[in-house]
């Protein structure tokens, strides 16, 4: 984060921060209410602009705002939970990731919104800078051609069965992607974000900065070595030794490395649970030009063109893997290949 260890993060910052979030907000009006959830770490820069932002366009929004909690993945403030279920639209503005494995997502999740659940628009981790000078700063011609290339990807992926991921980090994973619905994967990452639904006139879903398709591993099929080579949710930063897993059907049963992977074993052992070493979570690659390499926020690296985030524990698509805690990892310049011909990408070049 070259720019915020040069600068700080100034409030002045507001002028060039607004801007990034027109995108985002293009279609907010007067009838969505929304509920903001941050915490006490987060730039409040970001938090008052979104806010100023959804006042702006007239929707009801309320802010939630409580201690940053002790780890990715925790639950937020029950009573935070208990407003969101009142919203049409969740936008996660914390320092802590969150995601639908947790009781308190699943419980908003399931209340209504766009087609039957709220959308939750995550922005965790977020900050000034990977909003001004990275991957927040893209065009709207932009996000249809990284929609496109999702889609693309994501029709291999609904055709395929067998995926393999190397890098020259030295990941070499192979796994079983079948079982999804025909056609899924393709309509879902080709999918403009922060939209109205046609039908229900309901706000969907959206990530910002935006950028990845992914799938998921069937559960126990999932066979090789992972290398993180950047960073992870955690330990935060720039990494600088890799951290290496080793996978047998579906489950990690070593991890090696230097400092970073005493620090891995540690997070996972205090937090997670007996699912959170199985291979649920996404294999996504990102599809976001604008993202900088070796920033070592995840926010960022999560959607960066080429790289890749492969998480452990919680898998949100299939359903059949859940977990207190998924924790994910960037490999960068990927080469996949499904069925053993398709080269989606190829050490970092999205091919399709
Ligand atoms: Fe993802």
């Amino acid at each position: 984060m070259e720019m915020i260890s040069r600068y700080g993060a100034p409030p002045t910052r507001l002028i060039s921060l607004l801007k990034t979030l027109d995108y985002p907000l293009k279609q907010v009006s007067e009838a969505d209410k929304f509920v903001v959830l941050t915490d006490d770490a987060m730039d409040p820069l970001i938090w008052q602009a979104t806010m100023a932002g959804l006042h702006s366009h007239g929707a009801e929004a309320l802010l939630c705002l409580y201690p940053r909690r002790e780890y990715h993945c925790a639950d937020p403030s029950p009573l935070a939970v208990a407003a969101a279920k009142e919203a049409d639209v969740v936008i996660a503005l914390t320092t802590t990731a969150l995601n639908s494995g947790t009781p308190g997502l699943r419980a908003i999740r399931s209340e209504g919104g766009g087609r039957g659940k709220t959308p939750i628009w995550l922005w965790e981790e977020l900050n000034q800078e990977i909003l001004i000078e990275g991957g927040g700063n893209v065009t709207a011609a932009e996000v249809e051609e990284m929609c496109e290339i999702q889609r693309r990807v994501g029709a291999v992926y609904d055709n395929g069965t067998k995926i393999r991921v190397t890098s020259e980090s030295g990941t070499d994973l192979t796994a079983d992607i079948s079982g999804y619905k025909p056609g899924s994967l393709a309509q879902r990452w080709g999918k403009l974000p922060f939209q109205r639904d046609e039908e229900t006139g309901k706000l969907g879903g959206g990530t910002w900065p935006f950028g990845e398709v992914h799938v998921e591993p069937k559960p126990g099929t999932a066979n090789g070595v992972i290398v993180w080579d950047q960073t992870a949710h955690y330990p935060a930063g720039q990494w600088r030794e890799p951290v290496r897993l080793r996978v047998e059907e579906g489950r990690v049963v070593e991890i090696s490395g230097g400092i970073e992977a005493r620090e891995v074993r540690h997070y996972l052992e205090t937090y997670g649970d007996e699912n959170t070493w199985k291979l649920g979570g996404e294999i996504a690659l990102g599809t976001n030009r604008r993202c900088r390499p070796l920033t070592g926020a995840m926010r960022s690296e999560k959607k960066r063109y080429g790289a890749m985030h492969l998480g452990i524990g919680h898998g949100a698509d299939r359903g059949e893997v859940n977990s207190t805690l998924r924790l994910e990892g960037i490999i960068d310049q990927v080469t996949v290949v499904v069925d053993d011909k398709i080269v989606v990408a190829k050490d970092g070049e999205i091919l399709v």
